[in-house]
């Protein structure tokens, strides 16, 4: 999977996707990340990448011929007057604004994007772009969160990383991503690791009875309870087995 990313700062990107998980991916060839620096695509002596906005009210806005130039550049091809989205059909890739106004990123999204074999990461700053880039440029906007950061190169960082560890073969036999947190709608349960007692504080005994039908009983009952107190707008959609509410009516009663 190759991303090329456009931003004001590459620099921001260089340690975080050399480093763990990302960086061997790049390595071994399962990934590829393409920094473009947008001031690069920016014409005249100045490279001026934002000007002020036409009515007025403060701030800068993110010129779109630079951004436009580096895509067409990048991709080689010309924008048609009707807007980059025309071209889709052809094989070309996405093109993915970061903004806080994008719909919600989360792991079905990643798991959506996953089919991709190349996609475009368009990271905003200042008060965000001319609308025209929205219109006949980007074909999806995504946001990471309800906050506002200074601009999209933390929410391109996580949306690659996302990705990348779900590629095949990237995180080994071993790691099932299909265990992770949001995977199947529920919180990871807990887990431990030596020693037994730490400072007291023992392991639970089922980790240890070498019971594994029991074990996996437990820890989808413990991604349960976990669900329901911390994330209730996500155990609103899980589907409940039989044994699931019975157990989860006795757990309530009992906390009660
Ligand atoms: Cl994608 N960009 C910015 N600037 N702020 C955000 C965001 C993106 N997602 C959440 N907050």
């Amino acid at each position: 999977m190759r991303f090329d990313i456009l931003t004001l700062f590459p620099e921001m990107f260089t340690e975080v996707f050399a480093a763990s998980i990302i960086g061997r991916a790049c390595q071994r060839g399962q990934a590829e990340i393409v920094l473009h620096n947008i001031r690069d695509y920016a014409e005249g002596k100045h490279h001026v990448t934002d000007d002020t906005p036409y009515g007025g009210g403060g701030g800068m806005i993110m010129k779109p011929d630079p951004i436009f130039n580096a895509v067409e550049a990048i991709l080689g091809v010309t924008i048609p007057f009707e807007g980059y989205a025309t071209l889709l059909p052809q094989g070309y890739p996405p093109i993915i604004m970061l903004t806080p106004q994008g719909r919600l990123f989360k792991q079905a999204i990643a798991r959506e994007l996953l089919p991709h074999d190349r996609m475009i990461l368009l990271c905003g700053r200042y008060e965000g772009f001319d609308e025209r880039v929205r219109q006949f440029l980007v074909t999806d906007e995504l946001s990471i969160g309800d906050y506002v950061l200074s601009g999209g190169e933390l929410a391109a960082m996580v949306v690659v990383d996302a990705l990348i560890r779900l590629i095949p073969g990237v995180l080994g036999d071993e790691a099932a991503t299909d265990k992770d947190s949001h995977s199947d709608g529920l919180l990871e349960y807990p887990h431990y690791t030596r020693p037994f007692d730490f400072r007291g504080h023992v392991v639970p005994d089922i980790l240890l009875s070498g019971h594994h039908a029991n074990l996996e009983i437990w820890r989808r009952q413990q991604s349960l309870i976990r669900t329901q107190a911390r994330r209730p707008d996500m155990f609103a959609q899980v589907e409940l087995s039989r044994a699931d509410q019975k157990f989860l009516a006795q757990f309530d009663s009992a906390e009660s």
